[in-house]
């Protein structure tokens, strides 16, 4: 049984979670408990995470079984980066290596200088400048499981020693009241958070593989059933009208070598490239068919034109791919939803998705809610109409079994009880 899965006294602090910030995460004990009640009573020997993101469910299903294979996707190199991290740990010289990083800024025998556009609007100079040397420092590491993880802890702190509020994911310059208030300890941040957290990375999984790509590009790769359980927490809405994954991550993958980064080539053109290529955000005209429009037709009815067709590009990205997800199952879809508000009207996209499973052969075995407790977001946001909107204050949690297919006739009952 799933049982109580509120967990409201819950903090990332304590957790691996807790050592880097990444917008729109899973609450780990809920999805570790989803994962542990379904690979202890079946057997589960692949998990699939298509939108990894800071890879919350990859990292929980190898803590309840550090053998399993783990394939994940993200479209944001910064994303793979942190799974990366947090799945393959750091290498057993990780001491000498910080002490390394410690004798370089004491002394150092050359400083490389970098540049990115708009760096002076995000970054004052003496932030720049002890960004220059802590870089340059970590780039003299040659153990590349390492320099990945000062990359992972240095995230952080160039977000917090930068010129962007700390309310919002968006880049959104301070006021200037605020700026230049705080006090410089780039390096001293990093080197405390460096040794802080070492311990949470003492493990790795051996068996996983993380694709930084448009998960459209991968998904279609993968026969009909290969993965047991597909896990995931899809955008709720496009990136740039959600949360921009892309934006959040742009100081820090400027910063970060491109050799030490998964990149395709086009994520650094510009600070709104990977969102714009995110779901829902290609400038194309889409169509639905009949059926993709009868399920949202209810809520297209009741939005302006102008939001219409966001929102039918959303849904075209949205139904390709539960429609690849329920192909590439052989099991288990477990999915994180939340129903977004657009003009004052709720997108039901947790009963859109339930039609959409159960049309494609899937049958419910647990549908759960959960009240978030902290948010980033107010409860209420911007105002449209001059009335306030209200915003997520919900998360639901579907898990939903495959029928075999000799059974797909009959109306049967999935036969698990989590
Ligand atoms: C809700 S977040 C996932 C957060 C994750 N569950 C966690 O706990 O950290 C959604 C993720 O989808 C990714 N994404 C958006 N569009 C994508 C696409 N077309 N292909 C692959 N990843 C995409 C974003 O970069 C973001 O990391």
């Amino acid at each position: 049984m799933i049982g109580n899965i509120a967990f409201s006294h819950y903090t990332k602090k304590d957790d691996i979670h807790g050592t880097v910030l990444y917008p729109g995460v899973m609450v780990a004990p809920v999805q570790k408990k989803i994962l542990k009640n379904i690979i202890l009573k079946d057997e589960i020997k692949s998990i699939f995470e298509p939108f990894h993101g800071s890879g919350t469910a990859l990292y929980e299903a190898f803590e309840v079984s550090p053998n399993i294979h783990l394939v994940g996707c993200d479209i944001n190199p910064l994303a793979n980066l942190i799974t990366r991290v947090k799945l393959q740990g750091v290498s057993t010289y990780i001491l000498r290596d910080i002490k390394k990083i410690e004798e370089y800024i004491k002394k150092p025998p050359f400083i490389y200088e970098y540049i990115f556009p708009n760096m002076k609007k995000w970054l004052n100079c003496d932030v720049i400048d002890s960004l220059a040397l802590l870089r340059t420092a970590i780039m003299n590491i040659s153990s590349k499981k390492n320099r990945l993880y000062f990359w992972y802890i240095l995230s952080d702190v160039i977000r917090f020693y930068s010129n962007t509020r700390s309310s919002t994911y968006k880049l959104h310059i301070k006021e200037n009241i605020q700026k230049g208030n705080l006090e410089n300890a780039v390096i001293d941040t990093f080197l405390t958070n460096t040794k802080k957290y070492i311990d949470k990375f003492k493990h790795k999984s051996k068996y996983f593989k993380l694709y930084k790509n448009d998960i459209f590009d991968i998904i279609k790769q993968y026969k009909k059933n290969t993965f047991d359980i597909s896990i995931t927490s899809p955008p709720y809405g496009d990136n740039r009208t959600t949360i921009p994954y892309g934006e959040f991550s742009m100081l820090t993958l400027y910063t970060i070598p491109e050799y030490d980064l998964e990149l395709e080539g086009w994520e650094l053109n510009n600070y709104s490239m990977i969102d714009k290529r995110s779901m829902g955000g290609a400038d194309k005209e889409y169509m639905l068919n009949d059926y993709e429009m009868s399920l949202i037709n209810y809520y297209l009815d009741r939005i302006s034109p102008s939001k219409q067709r966001k929102i039918i590009r959303y849904f075209k990205d949205y139904f390709n791919f539960l429609e690849e997800l329920c192909r590439v199952t052989k099991k288990y879809i477990v999915l994180t939803l939340g129903n977004r508000t657009v003009d004052r009207i709720k997108i039901n996209l947790v009963l859109i998705t339930k039609k959409y499973l159960e049309k494609n052969n899937y049958i419910k075995v647990k549908s759960v809610s959960r009240i978030i407790p902290r948010k980033r977001t107010p409860k209420l946001t911007s105002n449209v109409y001059q009335k306030p909107v209200s915003s997520m204050n919900h998360e639901y949690i579907l898990v939903y079994k495959k029928i075999p297919l000799l059974h797909c006739k009959k109306k049967c009952s999935s036969g698990v009880k989590i």
